[in-house]
């Protein structure tokens, strides 16, 4: 879970055509539940005003070291005292090197520099500013004083050009912030491996056998999981969603190329968690063009395919195991079997009318202690739930061996 019950941010923004990226930014933050307090330079409102940044953020903008609605006029301290971090974003070439000197001629620069919490900074720059080799060594001086640097990424940018140097997206230095914020690291040093999404089963050149799995929930635990100090690989199936950062992504089409990229990294991981779901059968055969249509009736015939988690489960020195169960009826019967069968020590249930393709879910999981329900929540809420429960029970299993 967060720090907090709201982790509280101060955002500083330097000048740069980026800013724009940051009412998207607050946007993001204040709906993750972040309380974010906004400081910009000079430039900055040169770009976007503080009325906006003031409206998406719901607090006053600062601005000016001189401000008189700080109380006792110490803007440049006050502002940041507790704060779980200063993220700059947009960070421009001038501001980096400010801070990569330890400068401090304006309020942003000045908190930055009184800080007692962590600092990112997003670099936002033309490629020929961010290559230059004082740039180069004014962030190679801020990684080496412990500040984080998210990006930046490369791509078009504004002046026209295309390389290195575009800010990161709101989405992205979202996620990056929170991830290494959140409390506790309760899988830190873990590896786990995962399977997302649906499989597809081809029957011809362009017809298959697939399932209305989104894979929302196998990347809400995979997130859930990076959060919690893991080192997480995915194993996911067609799905068009963006996957969790900083997690190495395998993709895969049927369930046969799943069990093959599991089995080839099963030995490596502590955890293994199914989310995916997997067909229980695939044609016998596929045909290499497309099957043209006549008027005669047609008959395919399956053959079941591995079950990747009840392999996993029952190898010789297994990782810690977590199945899903999506069922359309009777779902703590089925799901308790399952579990049983399956010889799995935690088995996460729902129902497929409220889980699949939609953002939220409830997850009833089933363990050695019985049965809890994990009140209805956004699928991210609830694979952070989920992972702290994963966390008690391999750290009890790991205190037991
Ligand atoms: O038997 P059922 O498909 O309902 O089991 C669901 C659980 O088993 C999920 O965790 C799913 O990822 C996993 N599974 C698997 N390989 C299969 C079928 C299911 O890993 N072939």
């Amino acid at each position: 879970m967060p720090a907090r019950s709201k982790p509280r941010l101060l955002l500083g923004l330097s000048g740069g055509i980026a800013a724009y990226k940051a009412a998207e930014l607050t946007r993001l933050f204040v709906q993750g539940g972040v309380d974010v307090q906004v400081v910009m330079t000079e430039a900055a409102c040169g770009f976007i005003t503080p009325v906006t940044m003031q409206a998406l953020s719901g607090k006053p903008v600062y601005k000016d070291m001189w401000d008189v609605r700080i109380d006792d006029n110490m803007a440049h301290i006050e502002l940041s005292r507790g704060r779980d971090a200063i993220v700059i974003a947009p960070a421009s070439a001038d501001f980096l090197a400010k801070l990569a000197h330890g400068l401090a001629d304006d309020l942003l620069s000045t908190l930055c520099l009184a800080r007692d919490c962590p600092l990112f900074v997003a670099p936002a720059m033309n490629r020929q500013m961010w290559q230059n080799a004082a740039t180069q060594r004014n962030v190679a001086q801020l990684n080496k004083d412990g500040v984080i640097v998210l990006g930046p990424a490369s791509g078009d940018q504004a002046c026209g050009e295309v390389g290195l140097g575009r800010m990161l997206e709101a989405a992205e230095i979202c996620e990056d912030v929170l991830t290494a914020l959140i409390e506790p690291k309760s899988l830190r040093g873990k590896r786990v491996l995962l399977t997302a999404g649906p499989t597809f089963e081809a029957i011809d050149a362009v017809r298959g056998i697939t399932n209305r799995s989104s894979g929302k929930m196998g990347f809400a635990v995979a997130r859930a999981a990076r959060e919690a100090g893991a080192e997480v690989t995915i194993v996911c199936g067609p799905t068009t969603l963006v996957p969790p950062r900083a997690c190495t992504l395998v993709r895969v089409e049927s369930a046969e190329q799943m069990f093959g990229e599991v089995r080839a990294r099963v030995e490596r991981c502590d955890i293994f968690i199914g989310v995916a779901a997997v067909a229980d059968y695939r044609p016998a055969t596929t045909a290499e063009h497309k099957i043209k249509k006549s008027d005669r009736r047609m008959a395919l015939e399956l053959v079941p395919t591995t079950d990747i988690l009840a392999h996993v489960a029952d190898l010789p020195n297994p990782p810690f195991c977590v199945g899903f169960a999506a069922e359309s009826r009777n779902l703590d019967e089925y799901a308790q079997d399952k579990r049983r069968r399956k010889r799995v020590p935690l088995l996460a249930a729902n129902l497929v009318q409220q889980a699949m393709g939609a953002d939220d879910n409830e997850l009833v999981v089933f363990d050695d202690s019985g049965r809890h329900v994990l009140a209805r929540a956004p699928k991210l809420d609830q694979a952070r739930q989920l992972i702290a429960h994963v966390a008690e029970l391999v750290a009890a299993k790991d205190g037991r061996s």
